[in-house]
């Protein structure tokens, strides 16, 4: 028996690392799950190698940016599955070397809109539905850098930051509705984002050392330890948390 059976999930930026990742535990935990991303080639390739029929997983794209497109989604993953039970706000991007001085206004407001305005928008179509339900779980993505700050990434850590908070205003507003509401801070996380980050600083061969050490676990964690988290709390193993948010980061965050 899976942990999730009956159940219908929503993953924003599930194409890739660790919304993909997210996704296969999910359909391996008997869920039902509606792929969210802008790419509907990455998209379908995400769907091929999650090798899953259309009656167990879909893609739509969709720019969480947009309210508009985000409750088109939540209509289509329902008029699909029927109902929703679980969100996954996953969708983030990151630019780094950026000072406030440095990050231009494009990329201050796609950094705040897909990973905190996202989350809003992704939220508000979707709380309805999973009331609807009965109550369900959603969990967010935030960042080691939530809690604590790193150099030359200012918008991601105010984007973070503000997902945690938002994190627990949801969470006070909707335990009446039966809906728990978390999110997860992940340190570095070997997913297509963190590779380009480090190529850009001189290649992943000669920078993964460095980044691992940043760890007091010394290494970098794979999508699927991610991911096993993110099952956690969307499952009813973790069903007296709301409001947390929970360092998925080998240390990081201790020192
Ligand atoms: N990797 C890490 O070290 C790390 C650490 C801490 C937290 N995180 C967080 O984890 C989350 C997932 O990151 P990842 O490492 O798995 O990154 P990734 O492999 O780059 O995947 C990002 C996903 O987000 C989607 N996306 C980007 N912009 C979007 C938009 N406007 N609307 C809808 N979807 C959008 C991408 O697809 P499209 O481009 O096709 O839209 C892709 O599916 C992010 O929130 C990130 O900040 C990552």
């Amino acid at each position: 028996m899976g942990k999730l059976d009956g159940k219908v999930a929503l993953i924003s930026g599930g194409s890739s690392g660790i919304g993909l990742a997210t996704a296969r535990l999910f359909l391996d935990q008997g869920a039902r799950v509606a792929l969210l991303a802008r790419s509907i080639e990455r998209g379908g390739q995400a769907l091929q190698q999650l090798q899953v029929p259309a009656s167990q997983g879909i893609f739509i794209a969709c720019d969480v940016r947009s309210q508009v497109e985000c409750q088109q989604a939540v209509e289509q993953a329902v008029g699909a599955f029927g109902r929703l039970d679980i969100l996954f706000n996953n969708a983030g991007v990151i630019y780094i070397e950026r000072s406030v001085l440095d990050t231009s206004e494009d990329q201050w407001n796609e950094t705040l809109g897909v990973s905190l305005t996202g989350t809003y928008n992704l939220s508000r179509c979707a709380i309805p539905e999973i009331a609807k339900a009965g109550g369900g779980t959603i969990i967010n993505n935030s960042s080691v850098f939530g809690l604590v700050a790193g150099q030359g990434v200012a918008a991601y850590c105010a984007a973070k930051g503000g997902v945690i908070m938002l994190t627990k205003a949801m969470a006070l507003d909707h335990a009446g509705d039966g809906i728990r509401v978390n999110c997860i801070c992940p340190g570095s996380v070997d997913t297509p984002m963190l590779q380009s980050e480090m190529e850009i600083l001189g290649g992943q061969e000669s920078m993964r050392p460095a980044f691992a050490a940043r760890h007091p676990l010394n290494r970098i964690s794979t999508p699927e330890e991610i991911a096993r988290a993110v099952l956690f709390l969307a499952c009813d193993d973790s069903s007296f948390i709301t409001g947390a948010a929970l360092p998925v980061d080998g240390g990081r965050s201790v020192w």
